[in-house]
């Protein structure tokens, strides 16, 4: 909704700026401007990005330069849905965990190994090459709701068992941690879940999004700047800490 709101005010600042006279690129620039002040409305740089681009990138599409047959769209939009089926929507799309992002993780879990670790939504295999590199004896899985980014990954991750699936039909009963690269708005899914199937002493992993209603046993700040948060069962809840 941020996002809707900041594309059309953008659109209708470029609107209004042309009506009163002004060259096209003035209030081009004027627009981009506007959706640039108008990111303070999101948290995340992903989506503050998605908010300054919506306009100029709305206005090539729809330049007459840039002239797609209707079909052209109707495939673009096809491709769209098979890459990121609409059952995933309420989670994150296809953003890649960084390659060095989890190295630090052994120095807070140690894990056995052959110890089970689940990418949960694990796009195109990022995620499971940066927790080999952290974790090279463990038991890699993957469950992706996409079938391209299965199969692509599948190709890119030999060493782990990837499926289709939805992470929050699957058991995660067997697994000694779950790895999340979500939304803000899965963690409290998450928790919820993790708490319901995971054994005591098994972990919740997530990349940049905190569960904010528990208190991480460790945090640690990739060289990108970008958290992993880690929460050990049983969850010690954030009321508990004001006690
Ligand atoms: C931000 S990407 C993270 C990819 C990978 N874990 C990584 O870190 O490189 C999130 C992935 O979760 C997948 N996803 C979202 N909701 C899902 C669901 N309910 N079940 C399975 N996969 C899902 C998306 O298709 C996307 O590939």
């Amino acid at each position: 909704m941020p996002a809707l709101l900041a594309w059309s005010l953008a659109w209708l600042c470029f609107e209004v700026l042309k009506t009163l006279g002004l060259p096209e690129w003035v209030a081009m620039v004027a627009a981009t401007f506007l959706g640039g002040a108008l990111t303070t409305l999101v948290h995340t740089r992903m989506r503050r990005a998605l908010v300054v681009l919506g306009f100029p990138l709305s206005m090539l599409a729809s330049s007459s330069s840039f002239a797609m047959p209707s079909i052209g769209w109707l495939l673009l939009l096809g491709l769209i849905v098979l890459i990121y089926p609409r059952k995933a929507w309420r989670d994150a799309p296809l953003f890649p965990t960084p390659k060095k992002a989890l190295q630090e993780l052994p120095e807070h879990i140690a894990l056995g190994g052959g110890a089970r670790i689940l990418d949960a939504g694990s796009g195109l295999g990022d995620g499971l090459i940066a927790l080999r590199a952290a974790y090279p004896r463990a038991d890699l899985n993957g469950l992706e709701m996409s079938w391209p980014l299965r199969i692509v990954s599948a190709l890119r991750c030999s060493f782990a068992r990837i499926r289709q699936g939805d992470i929050w039909l699957a058991d995660w009963r067997s697994y000694d941690m779950v790895y999340m690269f979500q939304r803000p708005e899965s963690m409290p899914r998450a928790v919820e879940k993790a708490e319901a199937e995971l054994r005591r002493g098994a972990w919740l992993v997530s990349l940049e999004f905190e569960a904010r209603e528990l208190v991480p046993n460790a945090v640690v700040h990739g060289k990108d700047g970008r958290p992993v948060w880690m929460y050990q069962l049983p969850f010690k809840r954030v009321a508990e800490r004001a006690l």
